[in-house]
């Protein structure tokens, strides 16, 4: 199936140029904490599949410069293949303080505001990385708690390990 336009789309935010990475998703309105604000829709394709394409659209991102992997785990056996101009949600950013979170709601993965969010500010969601070529992945979201690769929040303790970095909540 393709997914039909307005699908990914919504009235409650807007692609802007962002100060993280290219482009990026900006809420147009003041939205509510927990509020659902868009879908992330995508081609469902297998972890096979999804493997193949993924390692193409890296090659080709890595050629052009652009940001091109738009694939979103949906669960072990099934991925979304984000990767068209009618799912805006694929250029949400990531952040280590996010403001959104992504949920799988029966088999369809919505963003969420996980806090109040004035009209303006980017959308960002953490995308729960874990340390697999976290090298591959810095992070420029510019938060105080930022690791300096994007990575899942439970991955953290291990990741600052790695780099040499003191736990957390060392004095
Ligand atoms: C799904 S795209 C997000 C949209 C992207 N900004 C664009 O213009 O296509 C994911 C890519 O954006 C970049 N990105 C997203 N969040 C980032 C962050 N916090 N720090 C650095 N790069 C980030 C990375 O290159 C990542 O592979
Ligand atoms: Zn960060």
């Amino acid at each position: 199936m393709t997914p039909s336009q307005s699908r990914g789309r919504s009235k409650l935010c807007e692609v802007r140029d962002s100060r993280i990475h290219g482009r990026g998703v900006y809420a147009k309105t003041a939205i509510r904490d927990t509020t659902r604000i868009i879908e992330y829709i995508g081609e469902k394709i297998t972890k096979e599949e999804s493997e193949r394409r993924g390692n193409l659209q890296m090659e080709r991102s890595q050629a052009t410069g652009e940001a091109g992997v738009y694939i979103f785990t949906l669960d072990e056996k099934w991925d979304l293949d984000g990767g068209f101009e009618g799912n805006i949600a694929r250029l949400i950013n990531h952040s280590c303080d996010p403001n959104c979170e992504a949920y799988n709601e029966r088999g369809r993965i919505w963003i969420w505001s996980i806090r109040n969010i004035e009209a303006g500010e980017e959308l960002l969601f953490n995308y729960g990385f874990d340390l697999e070529n976290y090298r591959d992945h810095p992070c420029r979201c510019g938060s105080p708690r930022c690791p300096g690769y994007i990575a899942g929040e439970e991955y953290w303790p291990e990741l600052r390990r790695l780099l040499g970095l003191p736990p957390e909540d060392a004095p």
